[in-house]
């Protein structure tokens, strides 16, 4: 048995699908449900598969402990938390909250289950942290890319609560022994990912006929992988990583986001074609995050060499199976936006530099 936390979000739940439909080992979610988790991202899941859905929170140390209790779980991946940088910006305190606060609450009751256990079972307990790139901070143009020994530099609120998250974690490593494995990962696409990230914001606003966002100069580099990958690629953490180390997670895959911007929408021409013109009449210039990170790369060398990870999707293959995989989840996607946000974060008139 696992015990996921935030597996009724974007990448959670593309590993609990993913895991189900390869493996018996049942799964229990625990999820808070926030304005970016959906049990409908859990809809594909069989129904003779194994999958206990709770919702609950995981700054909830008594649910986890009674879970742990009943359930018995040989490992414990920790997903949840409040994911989006410019949320962080506008609000940081629901991150402490759960990226910090939780994380810790998490750990306290992971490490009272994992003393309580039989000896062969805890020495095969795993407690792994899914965790970003955006830890290390920014890179410049000719820079190499992060490696599991790059200096934790964080810029955004979310960075600097992703990154305590990751102090805690290996703490509960060296002081307590509990067997920990951390992950950090590049930017993730695929389908189910939440409509306020670059990617299912540029398929939606596009066929929506809305202006597609570009934040200040669109030169900002980004490292894709495709979800599917990523997911893969903490599985086999889990099974093979070794305790107390940290595994850096992408594909060599930079692209600026005005590349990006472009890639889909010479995509959404071929599969959607617009009535009039082409996607990139509607790309719009707005103003810049504050504190916008230039570049993220990652040097996936030790996941490559030490555990013979490799992606399997190329951006192309992946990007366009994102794109008919949104086309053909409109409903889903008007069901779960935020329009509130999208009002809040893009409605100023203001935020508009130039179109393009
Ligand atoms: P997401 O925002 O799509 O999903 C987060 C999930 O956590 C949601 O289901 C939400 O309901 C749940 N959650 C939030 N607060 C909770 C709480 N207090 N208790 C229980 N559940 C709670 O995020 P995602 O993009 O799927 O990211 C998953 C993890 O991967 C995060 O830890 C994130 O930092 C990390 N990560 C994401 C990316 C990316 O590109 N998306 C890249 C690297 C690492
Ligand atoms: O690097 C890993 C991180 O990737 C994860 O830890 C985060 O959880 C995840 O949200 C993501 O963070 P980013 O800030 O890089 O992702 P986002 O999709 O928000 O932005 C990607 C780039 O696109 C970034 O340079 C900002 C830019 N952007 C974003 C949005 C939403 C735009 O130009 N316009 C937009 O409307």
């Amino acid at each position: 048995m696992l015990l996921i936390t935030g597996g009724a979000g974007f990448i959670g739940s593309n590993f609990v699908v993913d895991w189900l439909s390869a493996r018996e080992e049942p799964v229990i979610v625990v999820d808070a449900l926030t304005y970016a988790g959906s049990v409908q991202n859990l809809a594909s899941v069989s129904p003779t598969d194994a999958l206990v859905f709770v919702k609950g929170d995981v700054c909830d140390r008594p649910l986890i402990a009674s879970l742990c209790a009943k359930y018995r779980p040989r490992a414990i991946l920790h997903f949840a938390a409040e994911s989006h940088v410019d949320r962080s910006i506008h609000g940081p305190g629901e991150f402490v909250r759960t990226n910090v606060t939780g994380t810790f609450e998490l750990l306290e009751a992971a490490r009272a289950y994992w003393k309580g256990i039989n000896e062969s079972e805890r020495s095969s307990f795993r407690f792994l942290h899914v965790s970003t790139d955006e830890v290390y901070g920014a890179l410049g143009d000719s820079d190499a890319p992060f490696t599991e020994s790059s200096a934790y530099a964080p810029n955004s609120p979310y960075a600097a609560t992703k990154a305590a998250s990751d102090h805690l974690v290996r703490a509960y490593f060296h002081t307590y022994g509990l067997p920990t494995l951390t992950t950090n990962c590049s930017n993730n696409f695929g389908p189910y990912q939440f409509p306020e990230k670059l990617i299912p914001i540029l398929i939606l606003n596009a066929l929506d006929e809305r202006p597609l966002p570009v934040y200040g100069d669109g030169c900002n580099v980004r490292d894709w992988l495709f979800v599917a990958d990523h997911c893969r690629g903490i599985a086999t953490v889990l099974e093979h990583g070794v305790v107390g180390e940290t595994y850096n997670i992408g594909a060599r895959c930079e692209k600026s986001n005005l590349e990006i911007a472009h890639t889909v929408c010479s995509m959404l021409d071929a599969l959607a074609p617009r009535g009039r013109g082409h996607y990139s009449d509607l790309m719009t210039f707005v103003a810049d995050r504050p504190g916008h990170d230039r570049r993220y790369a990652i040097d996936p060398s030790k996941m490559e060499s030490n555990l013979n990870w490799r992606p399997l999707e190329t951006f192309e293959s992946a990007l366009r199976k994102t794109i008919v995989w949104y086309l053909k989840n409109i409903p889903w996607a008007n069901e779960v936006s935020d329009r509130e946000w999208t009002d809040l974060h893009y409605g100023a008139e203001s935020k508009v530099v130039a179109a393009q």
